[in-house]
């Protein structure tokens, strides 16, 4: 059967797939069945940090003579090396490691530790920001969620952008009542078009949090390891949260995994009712690779960083530049870059058109995103960059 009769048939989706059969992938190109090159400005949503096929990752999965499968109850030492890596990079006291297989478990385990930590039900999120599909996830998400699934966790406050001084206040408002486990945002969101909040509200959150009891979780499930031209966004604003979500690209697209560290003391206070059991997380395959890419993005951490720090000024320096059709707020920090536009079919048919050209980039809703791997070229971001304007 025709490959799209057969998708059509048997995979449930909500949106029709892209005209696009994915063929095989390298550095920052991709190429479809019939053989068409296209530059990667998505890498699978924040996924390929480090580009894709880097021979040393790809090697890691290659050699690979471990067990099939460790139970979670026993001994591993990659685990306990990877938790020791992650404990090294991340922000602050953070260092014990819980083991996911992704993103929205990691979001639901730190909800799960915050209730667990503090005795407390309600969640502080912001706006229409998404941080996974499970029911709790959905919950701390978009309020448009609970009108289409009706029983989803109560007591969940939103905060609307932008997220300034006035945003700090509400936020002070709903947690001096000391009811409130957890605030969760991205430090950098990607899922409201690269949104930058203000230093001042996010170090005041953080100052909140401490006053009333609250813990802070940052979701660095797509900004982490080096998206925003630091290893964590955290960094940007000197913020130590008491929980952060890792996923995406903790395995460069090699394996499905998630982390959600915390600290010591946090750890210990939840021990009793706190273990997020989960059969595939970390599965010993997905953590070589994970190694393998955490040990190449520490060496080359740098150039990598600066790489992505200053091509990304370079974005947000062209793209205002270029004639939108209609009003378009341009916005992110490295290589998280949103463009958000007036009008949502034109957002959809730029993206449509730069497929055509060749490249890639995400179209969801009015917002343009450009994710590129850390690594990529100048000329190929030229390039890239090119094709875009003339799909304007
Ligand atoms: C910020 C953020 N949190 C959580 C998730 C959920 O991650 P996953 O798709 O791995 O479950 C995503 C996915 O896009 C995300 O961007």
């Amino acid at each position: 059967m025709n490959l799209r009769l057969l998708d059509r048939k048997y995979l449930g989706r909500q949106e029709e797939p892209d005209d696009f059969i994915v063929g095989d992938s390298g550095g920052s190109y991709v190429t479809d069945t019939r053989g068409r090159t296209y530059i990667d400005f998505m890498t699978g949503w924040c996924v390929g940090n480090l580009g894709w096929g880097n021979t040393e990752i790809r090697a890691a999965a290659r050699k690979y003579e471990g067990p099939e499968y460790v139970y979670p109850g026993h001994l591993y030492r990659p685990w306990a090396e990877l938790a020791e890596l992650l404990a090294r990079i991340t922000p602050g006291k953070l260092s014990v490691s819980y083991r996911t297989t992704g993103g929205t478990e990691s979001v639901d385990g730190a909800l799960q530790m915050a209730m667990a930590y503090t005795g407390r039900g309600k969640f502080v999120s912001i706006e229409d920001s998404y941080h996974g599909n499970s029911i709790a996830t959905m919950s701390i998400g978009a309020s448009g969620n609970r009108k289409k699934f009706k029983n989803l966790l109560p007591h969940c406050q939103k905060i609307k952008p932008p997220l300034d001084g006035k945003a700090l206040g509400k936020v002070k408002t709903l947690l001096e009542k000391r009811d409130v486990a957890a605030f969760i945002m991205e430090p950098v969101i990607c899922n409201l078009g690269a949104m930058v909040p203000d230093e001042e509200f996010v170090r005041g959150v953080r100052a909140l949090c401490t006053r009333y009891g609250t813990l802070f979780i940052a979701d660095e499930v797509a900004t982490g390891f080096g998206r925003t031209g630091k290893l964590f966004a955290c960094e940007h604003f000197g913020l130590e949260p008491d929980v952060l979500c890792m996923a995406k690209a903790i395995t460069g697209g090699y394996g499905a995994m998630g982390a959600v560290i915390t600290t010591p003391a946090i750890a210990k206070a939840i021990k009793e009712d706190f273990g997020l059991y989960s059969t595939y997380g970390w599965h010993p395959r997905a953590v070589a690779v994970a190694l393998a890419n955490l040990r190449y993005l520490m060496r080359h951490r740098a150039q990598l960083l600066r790489n992505t720090t200053q091509l990304g000024d370079y974005f947000l320096t062209r793209l205002p530049g270029m004639r939108f059709k209609g009003k378009a707020d341009i916005r992110g920090k490295g290589f998280a870059i949103g463009i958000e536009v007036d009008d949502e079919r034109y957002a959809s048919r730029v993206g449509d058109k730069c497929r055509k050209n060749g490249l890639l980039v995400s179209a969801e809703e009015n917002v343009l995103m450009i994710f590129p791997a850390l690594n990529i070229a100048r000329e190929t971001a030229e390039r890239g960059l090119d094709i875009f304007e003339q799909a304007l």
